[in-house]
């Protein structure tokens, strides 16, 4: 992974009508053959970053050069070797997912022949090979979100970018879809740029994750990266009064000590490992009388706590399933 793919220069966006920047000095650099996370809340300038990358909206300020090519001079370039995969659902209901997908061919040109070869290896390898010819309507919340993985790759680009490819569906089948995620990563060679809500899916799925927010890069890293860099690990506990969680604050060598409602009480230590016998001990010489205790090693969660100063549930919002129809004009170049 030495060859960049993407690489932004203060890429900003500010909308018309707005005087807010949706997209702030953004610099970033994607690698060949990453799976790249891109980490924010509700209006942190994900959707915007991945609309200027894929040439569909235009920067206000700064550059971004795409597999080789200026987003603003090159557009046309761009275009043809980039997939994109948006938040809202693009296929149309009342055709089959085959037929999405020869109609998404037409519109780039894809050789009739080559697109039908194409379509057939594609639903194979989201396993939706017998639900090709069933209108789309008939398909599952799943498997709707399968096929729009793969329309954005009918015309094989180097770079396909998703964003927020599992909004909206359960646990179970979020889970199905990161290993479709990966298959098309490895099987078809292509560069991937994710955005997500979701922090257990960019740990799963990430080598590098950028979090954003308000525009601005947070941090860039991979996850593991980030979580060494937060240095500690939270012990939670809860005693049989406040008085008791009140003392165990004066317990030598801690990172960092935050309350954590009633009774509770949420320290941080460097090694949980190495502190945890101390802490019982302290405990037991003060007679405290612990109810409740839980050690944690630091998660994406907390990186994006601390880098935010939200957790990713209050930024999250709504997040609903929105659902539009099908926009040809997203397609014609
Ligand atoms: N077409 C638009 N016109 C004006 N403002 C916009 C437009 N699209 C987005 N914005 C604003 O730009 C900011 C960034 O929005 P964007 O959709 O890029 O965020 P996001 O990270 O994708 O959010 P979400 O997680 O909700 O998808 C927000 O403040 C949003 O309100
Ligand atoms: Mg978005």
């Amino acid at each position: 992974m030495t060859e960049t793919i993407i690489k932004t220069e203060n890429l900003t966006k500010t909308y018309s009508g707005s005087n807010v920047k949706a997209v702030d000095n953004l610099n970033i650099e994607i690698m060949k053959g990453e799976i790249y996370g891109l980490l924010g809340p509700n209006g942190a300038g994900k959707t915007t970053t991945i609309s200027m990358l894929s040439t569909r909206v235009a920067p206000s300020g700064g550059k971004a050069i795409v597999a080789g090519y200026d987003i603003i001079k090159d557009s046309l370039k761009v275009r043809k070797v980039i997939g994109v995969v948006p938040q809202d659902l693009t296929t149309d209901e009342d055709l089959s997912g085959y037929e999405n997908l020869m109609m998404v061919a037409s519109f780039y040109d894809v050789n009739k022949n080559k697109a039908k070869e194409k379509a057939a290896q594609l639903l194979r390898l989201v396993d939706l090979e017998e639900a090709a010819n069933k209108h789309v309507k008939t398909y599952s919340g799943g498997m709707r979100k399968r096929l729009e993985l793969i329309v954005g790759l009918i015309n094989e680009p180097e770079i396909l970018f998703l964003d927020e490819p599992t909004l909206g569906l359960d646990v179970q089948t979020r889970s199905q879809m990161w290993k479709y995620i990966r298959d098309i990563q490895e099987k078809l060679d292509v560069t991937i740029i994710l955005t997500s809500h979701y922090l257990d899916e960019i740990d799963a799925l990430s080598s590098r994750v950028t979090i954003i927010d308000h525009g601005k890069v947070l941090v860039t890293g991979t996850s593991e990266e980030l979580k060494a860099k937060l240095k500690g690990d939270i012990i939670m506990m809860t005693f049989k009064t406040q008085e008791e969680a009140e003392k165990i604050k004066e317990f030598p060598n801690l990172v960092d000590v935050k309350d954590n409602g009633p009774k509770s009480v949420r320290l941080k230590v460097q090694d949980s490992d190495r502190e945890l016998p101390n802490v019982i001990e302290f405990i037991s010489k003060n007679q405290l009388s612990l109810t409740r205790m839980t050690v944690q090693k630091p998660s994406l969660d907390d990186v994006f706590l601390e880098y935010t100063g939200k957790g990713i549930r209050d930024a999250e919002g709504g997040g609903e399933f929105r659902q539009t129809m099908f926009n040809m004009r997203r397609l014609r170049r």
